[in-house]
Protein backbone atom coordinates (compact mmCIF):
# COMPACT_ATOMS: atom_id res chain seq x y z
CA UNK A 1 0.00 0.00 0.00
CA UNK A 2 1.48 3.46 -1.20
CA UNK A 3 0.10 6.66 0.49
CA UNK A 4 -0.48 9.18 -2.23
CA UNK A 5 -2.70 12.03 -2.51
CA UNK A 6 -5.37 10.06 -3.84
CA UNK A 7 -5.16 7.49 -0.56
CA UNK A 8 -5.38 10.41 1.52
CA UNK A 9 -8.38 12.20 -0.19
CA UNK A 10 -9.87 8.78 -0.50
CA UNK A 11 -10.00 7.16 2.47
CA UNK A 12 -11.99 4.41 3.60
CA UNK A 13 -14.58 4.35 6.62
CA UNK A 14 -14.19 2.23 9.31
CA UNK A 15 -16.02 0.61 12.30
CA UNK A 16 -15.57 0.12 16.02
CA UNK A 17 -15.64 -3.63 15.35
CA UNK A 18 -12.93 -3.48 12.34
CA UNK A 19 -10.82 -1.42 14.11
CA UNK A 20 -10.67 -3.39 17.16
CA UNK A 21 -10.24 -6.55 14.75
CA UNK A 22 -6.99 -4.42 13.17
CA UNK A 23 -5.58 -3.79 16.78
CA UNK A 24 -6.11 -7.32 17.73
CA UNK A 25 -4.29 -8.20 14.39
CA UNK A 26 -1.12 -5.76 15.96
CA UNK A 27 -1.45 -7.85 18.93
CA UNK A 28 -0.70 -11.37 16.85
CA UNK A 29 1.63 -10.14 14.46
CA UNK A 30 3.86 -8.23 16.69
CA UNK A 31 7.22 -9.77 18.79
CA UNK A 32 8.63 -7.27 20.59
CA UNK A 33 12.51 -8.06 20.66
CA UNK A 34 14.07 -4.98 22.65
CA UNK A 35 15.23 -3.74 18.89
CA UNK A 36 14.85 0.10 18.50
CA UNK A 37 12.87 -0.04 15.01
CA UNK A 38 11.09 3.11 13.87
CA UNK A 39 8.06 2.23 12.72
CA UNK A 40 5.53 -0.88 11.89
CA UNK A 41 2.40 -1.57 9.34
CA UNK A 42 -0.33 -3.30 10.32
CA UNK A 43 -2.75 -4.70 7.94
CA UNK A 44 -6.11 -6.55 7.89
CA UNK A 45 -8.71 -6.91 5.52
CA UNK A 46 -8.31 -3.98 3.25
CA UNK A 47 -7.30 -1.44 6.43
CA UNK A 48 -3.59 -1.03 7.30
CA UNK A 49 -1.52 1.79 9.31
CA UNK A 50 1.95 2.92 10.35
CA UNK A 51 2.44 2.95 13.49
CA UNK A 52 5.46 5.12 14.81
CA UNK A 53 7.41 3.56 18.16
CA UNK A 54 8.94 6.94 19.03
CA UNK A 55 5.62 9.10 18.81
CA UNK A 56 3.65 5.82 20.15
CA UNK A 57 0.95 6.46 17.27
CA UNK A 58 -0.26 6.08 14.02
CA UNK A 59 1.23 8.43 11.77
CA UNK A 60 -0.38 7.00 8.58
CA UNK A 61 -3.76 5.00 7.54
CA UNK A 62 -5.61 4.44 4.79
CA UNK A 63 -8.90 4.77 6.64
CA UNK A 64 -10.27 7.95 8.64
CA UNK A 65 -12.03 6.95 12.04
CA UNK A 66 -13.75 9.24 14.63
CA UNK A 67 -13.09 9.99 18.22
CA UNK A 68 -13.78 7.09 19.33
CA UNK A 69 -12.41 4.64 17.38
CA UNK A 70 -8.97 6.79 17.41
CA UNK A 71 -9.44 6.47 20.96
CA UNK A 72 -9.08 3.04 20.51
CA UNK A 73 -5.83 3.38 18.72
CA UNK A 74 -4.37 5.71 21.25
CA UNK A 75 -5.08 3.93 24.25
CA UNK A 76 -4.34 0.38 22.98
CA UNK A 77 -1.51 0.31 20.70
CA UNK A 78 1.28 1.65 23.06
CA UNK A 79 0.03 -1.44 24.99
CA UNK A 80 0.55 -3.92 22.36
CA UNK A 81 3.53 -2.51 20.18
CA UNK A 82 5.83 -1.73 23.62
CA UNK A 83 8.91 -2.59 22.78
CA UNK A 84 9.95 -3.68 26.47
CA UNK A 85 12.35 -6.78 26.41
CA UNK A 86 10.90 -7.62 30.16
CA UNK A 87 7.28 -8.46 30.49
CA UNK A 88 4.77 -5.15 30.30
CA UNK A 89 3.21 -4.43 33.32
CA UNK A 90 -0.30 -2.94 32.72
CA UNK A 91 -2.71 -2.08 35.86
CA UNK A 92 -6.49 -1.04 35.77
CA UNK A 93 -8.22 0.21 38.75
CA UNK A 94 -11.67 1.90 38.84
CA UNK A 95 -12.29 4.31 42.30
CA UNK A 96 -14.55 6.43 43.77
CA UNK A 97 -13.37 10.28 43.74
CA UNK A 98 -12.32 9.73 47.33
CA UNK A 99 -9.93 7.25 46.51
CA UNK A 100 -11.27 4.44 46.43
CA UNK A 101 -11.75 0.72 44.91
CA UNK A 102 -14.25 -1.05 46.96
CA UNK A 103 -16.84 -0.35 50.82
CA UNK A 104 -15.00 -1.87 53.75
CA UNK A 105 -17.32 -4.41 53.41
CA UNK A 106 -15.16 -5.26 50.12
CA UNK A 107 -18.50 -4.24 48.06
CA UNK A 108 -16.69 -2.87 44.16
CA UNK A 109 -19.52 -4.03 41.44
CA UNK A 110 -19.96 -1.92 40.00
CA UNK A 111 -18.51 1.18 40.92
CA UNK A 112 -17.28 2.15 37.16
CA UNK A 113 -20.04 2.24 34.22
CA UNK A 114 -20.47 -0.31 31.73
CA UNK A 115 -18.34 1.47 29.01
CA UNK A 116 -15.23 0.93 31.86
CA UNK A 117 -16.20 -2.54 32.16
CA UNK A 118 -16.38 -3.08 28.28
CA UNK A 119 -12.98 -1.35 28.54
CA UNK A 120 -11.75 -3.87 31.06
CA UNK A 121 -12.34 -6.87 28.91
CA UNK A 122 -10.80 -5.26 25.51
CA UNK A 123 -7.47 -5.23 27.94
CA UNK A 124 -8.05 -8.62 28.72
CA UNK A 125 -8.18 -9.72 25.59
CA UNK A 126 -4.94 -7.91 23.97
CA UNK A 127 -3.23 -9.33 27.42
CA UNK A 128 -1.40 -12.68 27.95
CA UNK A 129 -2.12 -13.04 31.41
CA UNK A 130 -4.62 -11.47 33.55
CA UNK A 131 -2.94 -11.25 37.78
CA UNK A 132 -5.29 -10.80 40.90
CA UNK A 133 -4.59 -10.49 44.40
CA UNK A 134 -6.29 -13.34 46.54
CA UNK A 135 -8.49 -10.48 48.01
CA UNK A 136 -9.83 -9.64 44.41
CA UNK A 137 -11.16 -13.69 44.19
CA UNK A 138 -12.45 -13.78 47.62
CA UNK A 139 -14.67 -10.75 47.59
CA UNK A 140 -15.75 -10.46 43.76
CA UNK A 141 -15.15 -14.00 42.45
CA UNK A 142 -14.53 -12.68 39.13
CA UNK A 143 -14.58 -15.14 36.04
CA UNK A 144 -11.87 -13.00 34.37
CA UNK A 145 -12.61 -13.87 30.68
CA UNK A 146 -13.32 -11.38 27.49
CA UNK A 147 -16.60 -12.40 26.91
CA UNK A 148 -17.95 -8.70 26.21
CA UNK A 149 -15.52 -8.05 23.18
CA UNK A 150 -13.60 -10.25 20.59
CA UNK A 151 -10.65 -12.03 21.28
CA UNK A 152 -8.78 -14.80 23.28
CA UNK A 153 -9.16 -15.41 26.71
CA UNK A 154 -5.53 -15.24 28.69
CA UNK A 155 -4.32 -17.11 31.40
CA UNK A 156 -5.51 -16.18 34.63
CA UNK A 157 -3.41 -16.27 37.72
CA UNK A 158 -4.09 -15.70 41.21
CA UNK A 159 -1.05 -14.38 44.13
CA UNK A 160 -2.02 -16.80 46.90
CA UNK A 161 0.80 -17.07 48.87
CA UNK A 162 -1.27 -19.68 51.45
CA UNK A 163 -2.89 -21.13 49.65
CA UNK A 164 -6.17 -20.19 50.52
CA UNK A 165 -8.16 -20.04 47.09
CA UNK A 166 -10.40 -23.33 47.08
CA UNK A 167 -11.17 -24.62 43.12
CA UNK A 168 -14.48 -23.99 43.31
CA UNK A 169 -13.84 -20.41 42.70
CA UNK A 170 -15.77 -19.23 39.21
CA UNK A 171 -11.91 -18.34 37.77
CA UNK A 172 -11.59 -22.40 37.41
CA UNK A 173 -14.77 -22.88 36.27
CA UNK A 174 -13.72 -22.08 32.93
CA UNK A 175 -13.74 -24.97 30.29
CA UNK A 176 -10.40 -23.39 28.70
CA UNK A 177 -8.63 -24.44 32.20
CA UNK A 178 -5.96 -22.14 31.87
CA UNK A 179 -6.50 -20.18 35.35
CA UNK A 180 -3.95 -21.14 37.98
CA UNK A 181 -2.72 -20.23 41.12
CA UNK A 182 0.55 -18.77 42.58
CA UNK A 183 1.52 -19.93 46.31
CA UNK A 184 4.50 -20.16 48.58
CA UNK A 185 7.03 -22.39 48.17
CA UNK A 186 6.36 -23.99 51.72
CA UNK A 187 2.84 -25.05 51.04
CA UNK A 188 2.88 -28.46 50.31
CA UNK A 189 0.39 -28.52 47.53
CA UNK A 190 0.70 -31.36 44.95
CA UNK A 191 -1.95 -29.67 42.91
CA UNK A 192 -0.33 -29.26 39.10
CA UNK A 193 -2.68 -25.93 38.84
CA UNK A 194 -0.56 -24.05 41.25
CA UNK A 195 3.17 -22.36 40.49
CA UNK A 196 5.30 -21.79 43.55
CA UNK A 197 8.06 -19.24 44.47
CA UNK A 198 9.87 -17.92 47.77
CA UNK A 199 7.76 -15.92 49.80
CA UNK A 200 9.34 -13.29 52.40
CA UNK A 201 6.95 -12.58 55.14
CA UNK A 202 3.80 -14.43 52.88
CA UNK A 203 5.14 -11.69 50.09
CA UNK A 204 5.74 -12.36 46.50
CA UNK A 205 8.83 -9.67 45.30
CA UNK A 206 7.33 -8.51 42.36
CA UNK A 207 10.79 -8.90 40.58
CA UNK A 208 10.23 -12.82 41.25
CA UNK A 209 6.89 -12.79 39.72
CA UNK A 210 8.02 -11.10 36.55
CA UNK A 211 10.94 -13.89 36.12
CA UNK A 212 7.87 -16.28 36.27
CA UNK A 213 6.08 -14.08 33.31
CA UNK A 214 9.57 -14.26 31.13
CA UNK A 215 9.55 -18.16 32.18
CA UNK A 216 5.90 -18.83 30.61
CA UNK A 217 6.95 -16.14 28.22
CA UNK A 218 4.57 -13.84 28.97
CA UNK A 219 4.72 -10.27 26.96
CA UNK A 220 1.47 -8.52 28.30
CA UNK A 221 0.90 -8.49 32.09
CA UNK A 222 -2.25 -6.75 32.87
CA UNK A 223 -3.13 -6.76 36.96
CA UNK A 224 -6.83 -6.44 37.48
CA UNK A 225 -6.68 -5.61 40.92
CA UNK A 226 -6.95 -4.90 43.89
CA UNK A 227 -4.87 -2.30 45.10
CA UNK A 228 -2.89 -4.39 47.61
CA UNK A 229 -1.48 -6.43 44.04
CA UNK A 230 -0.84 -3.39 41.96
CA UNK A 231 1.03 -1.29 44.23
CA UNK A 232 3.13 -3.68 45.44
CA UNK A 233 4.71 -3.68 41.50
CA UNK A 234 4.56 0.37 41.40
CA UNK A 235 6.48 0.64 44.78
CA UNK A 236 9.21 -1.91 43.13
CA UNK A 237 9.59 0.50 39.75
CA UNK A 238 7.64 -2.71 37.30
CA UNK A 239 4.00 -1.10 36.47
CA UNK A 240 4.59 0.08 32.87
CA UNK A 241 1.32 1.55 32.45
CA UNK A 242 -1.71 2.32 34.61
CA UNK A 243 -5.55 2.89 33.82
CA UNK A 244 -7.24 4.60 36.68
CA UNK A 245 -10.83 4.55 36.11
CA UNK A 246 -12.46 7.66 38.36
CA UNK A 247 -16.11 7.18 38.94
CA UNK A 248 -18.31 10.05 40.11
CA UNK A 249 -19.57 8.63 43.11
CA UNK A 250 -18.17 9.30 46.85
CA UNK A 251 -17.82 6.39 49.58
CA UNK A 252 -16.56 8.08 52.34
CA UNK A 253 -14.64 4.76 53.57
CA UNK A 254 -13.84 1.88 52.18
CA UNK A 255 -10.77 0.19 50.22
CA UNK A 256 -7.74 2.16 49.52
CA UNK A 257 -6.80 1.73 45.57
CA UNK A 258 -2.89 2.74 46.72
CA UNK A 259 -0.91 1.73 49.41
CA UNK A 260 2.51 3.25 49.15
CA UNK A 261 4.71 2.33 52.20
CA UNK A 262 7.85 4.96 53.11
CA UNK A 263 7.68 8.07 51.32
CA UNK A 264 6.57 11.07 53.56
CA UNK A 265 6.82 14.15 51.87
CA UNK A 266 5.24 15.73 48.88
CA UNK A 267 8.79 16.28 47.06
CA UNK A 268 9.13 12.04 47.30
CA UNK A 269 6.43 11.55 45.07
CA UNK A 270 6.72 12.15 41.35
CA UNK A 271 4.02 13.87 39.21
CA UNK A 272 2.61 11.68 36.05
CA UNK A 273 1.59 12.69 32.56
CA UNK A 274 -1.50 11.91 31.75
CA UNK A 275 -4.42 11.29 28.81
CA UNK A 276 -7.92 11.63 29.54
CA UNK A 277 -10.64 9.74 28.11
CA UNK A 278 -14.43 10.08 28.89
CA UNK A 279 -16.04 6.90 29.32
CA UNK A 280 -19.22 6.86 29.92
CA UNK A 281 -19.93 8.96 33.39
CA UNK A 282 -16.41 8.06 34.11
CA UNK A 283 -13.06 9.39 33.02
CA UNK A 284 -10.09 7.06 32.48
CA UNK A 285 -6.95 8.43 33.59
CA UNK A 286 -3.96 6.34 30.82
CA UNK A 287 -0.67 6.99 32.81
CA UNK A 288 2.42 6.07 31.00
CA UNK A 289 4.76 5.07 33.97
CA UNK A 290 7.79 4.54 31.19
CA UNK A 291 8.41 8.08 30.68
N1 LIG B 1 -12.55 -1.19 41.80
C1 LIG B 1 -11.69 -2.00 41.21
O1 LIG B 1 -11.15 -1.72 40.14
C2 LIG B 1 -11.34 -3.29 41.88
C3 LIG B 1 -10.55 -4.24 41.19
C4 LIG B 1 -10.22 -5.41 41.85
C5 LIG B 1 -10.64 -5.61 43.15
N2 LIG B 1 -11.40 -4.68 43.76
C6 LIG B 1 -11.80 -4.83 45.18
O2 LIG B 1 -10.62 -4.66 45.93
C7 LIG B 1 -10.66 -5.47 47.09
C8 LIG B 1 -9.42 -6.32 47.11
O3 LIG B 1 -8.29 -5.51 46.94
P1 LIG B 1 -7.11 -5.55 47.99
O4 LIG B 1 -6.16 -4.48 47.64
O5 LIG B 1 -7.67 -5.56 49.36
O6 LIG B 1 -6.48 -7.00 47.77
P2 LIG B 1 -5.92 -7.78 46.47
O7 LIG B 1 -4.83 -7.01 45.87
O8 LIG B 1 -7.02 -8.25 45.64
O9 LIG B 1 -5.35 -9.08 47.20
C9 LIG B 1 -4.36 -8.92 48.18
C10 LIG B 1 -3.90 -10.28 48.62
O10 LIG B 1 -3.33 -10.97 47.51
C11 LIG B 1 -2.14 -11.62 47.91
N3 LIG B 1 -1.02 -10.85 47.31
C12 LIG B 1 -1.08 -9.76 46.54
N4 LIG B 1 0.15 -9.34 46.17
C13 LIG B 1 1.00 -10.21 46.72
C14 LIG B 1 2.41 -10.33 46.71
N5 LIG B 1 3.21 -9.51 46.06
N6 LIG B 1 2.94 -11.32 47.43
C15 LIG B 1 2.15 -12.16 48.11
N7 LIG B 1 0.81 -12.12 48.14
C16 LIG B 1 0.26 -11.15 47.45
C17 LIG B 1 -2.11 -11.53 49.43
O11 LIG B 1 -2.86 -12.63 49.91
P3 LIG B 1 -2.88 -13.07 51.44
O12 LIG B 1 -3.90 -12.18 52.08
O13 LIG B 1 -3.29 -14.49 51.44
O14 LIG B 1 -1.52 -12.84 51.99
C18 LIG B 1 -2.81 -10.19 49.67
O15 LIG B 1 -3.36 -10.00 50.93
C19 LIG B 1 -11.92 -6.27 47.00
O16 LIG B 1 -12.89 -5.65 47.82
C20 LIG B 1 -12.33 -6.18 45.54
O17 LIG B 1 -13.74 -6.20 45.43
C21 LIG B 1 -11.76 -3.53 43.16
Amino acid sequence: MTYSKKNIFNKLSITKNQAWLLILNAKSIYKANGLKRKTITIKKNNYSFVYDFTKKKIIRKNFSSDDAIQELFDIFLPIILNNNKEPYVIGHLAQSLDGFIATNSGESKYISCKQNIEHIHRIRAISDVILVGAKTILYDNPMLTTRLVKGNNPMRLVLDPRDKIRDNKNIFKNPDKNSFKIIGMNKKNKNEKSFRLPTLKNNFKANNLLKLFKKLNKRIIFIEGGGYTISNFYESNLLNRFHLCLSPILIGQGKNSFLIKGKRFMRDFKNHKINYYEMGKDILCDIDLTT
